[in-house]
């Protein structure tokens, strides 16, 4: 692999090579994580913890067993994200992808990210591996529940709602840690992980499976694996890197085609 490309403070001279790849691509999985919204001012996953809840790991707040141990914490934490994300405008590189798949066609988009950023800058059909932050469903019955009017900026402990049909409490609709991904949506990715011939990773740590082993499924099966993060991965299989801000360099990107 290459050495990165520094982008941090503008695109760097890609090779031909790279571009040409981009243009030729007709099968192209996109994955996204935390990082491709932090430019809307959402926190990245492992940020997410500060004020009332600067004392927990992430850990220690998705869990099943930390919402039954504590209800009003887990969901406070969940209700504090979703109103930041419902003050929170897509950017730059949530709109190029958007464009990308528009202008490309044949371009899905796999995200980790519970917000819906993709979606309202105009992506279609984007698939949610670890669930969403909108859908709330009852803790007991597995009910959806309408979620509630967003709470204020400030962090405030509040207890979840009730569920109408069983008397349950309400849960955020996000994948906790120790609960499987939604079936369809993981199989999906998986079959897209198969076929692709360029897959674009964007914004996230990869620390986390099974969505880290999408793009070396596509590797491994002849698919190029393009990275966008600020910070370098020595130990993650890339054919390139390019680092910097995702809404630097996806705009930059999508004008070269
Ligand atoms: N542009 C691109 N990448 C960025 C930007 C940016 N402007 N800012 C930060 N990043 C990168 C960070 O360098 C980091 O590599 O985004 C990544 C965010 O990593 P995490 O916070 O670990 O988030 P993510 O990878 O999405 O976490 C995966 O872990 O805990 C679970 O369910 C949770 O979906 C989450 C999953």
């Amino acid at each position: 692999m290459p050495d990165p490309f520094d982008c941090r403070s503008g695109l760097a001279p890609l090779p031909e090579v790279l571009l040409d790849r981009l243009r030729q691509a007709d099968e192209v999985l996109v994955l996204t994580g935390a990082g491709v919204s932090a430019e809307s001012g959402i926190a990245t996953f492992r940020e997410a913890l500060t004020g009332l809840w600067a004392r927990f790991d992430p850990a220690q707040l998705a869990t099943a067993e930390a919402f039954q141990e504590d209800p009003a914490r887990v969901w406070s934490w969940y209700e504090w994200r979703r109103a930041q994300v419902l003050r929170a405008e897509p950017n730059a590189a949530h709109r190029a992808l958007a464009d990308w798949a528009d202008r490309q066609g044949r371009l899905r988009l796999v995200t980790q990210n519970v917000d819906d950023l993709h979606e309202r800058a105009g992506s279609r059909d984007v698939i949610h591996l670890h669930g969403s932050l909108h859908e709330p469903r009852c803790f007991d019955c597995a009910n959806p529940l309408a979620a509630p009017p967003p709470v204020g900026a400030e962090a405030q402990l509040l207890a979840p709602p009730t569920c109408p049909l069983c008397g349950g409490l309400a849960r955020p609709g996000v994948v906790w840690f120790g609960e499987s991904l939604p079936e369809a949506a993981l199989a999906t990715a998986w079959a897209l992980a198969e076929r692709c011939n360029l897959c674009l990773v964007v914004g996230t740590s990869g620390l986390v499976q099974p969505a880290a082993s999408l793009p070396v499924v596509a590797r491994q099966q002849g698919a190029t694996v393009i990275r966008i993060d600020p910070q370098p991965a020595a130990d993650f299989q890339a054919d390139w890197q390019l680092l910097g801000a995702a809404g630097l360099i996806l705009p930059a990107l999508l004008e070269r085609l």
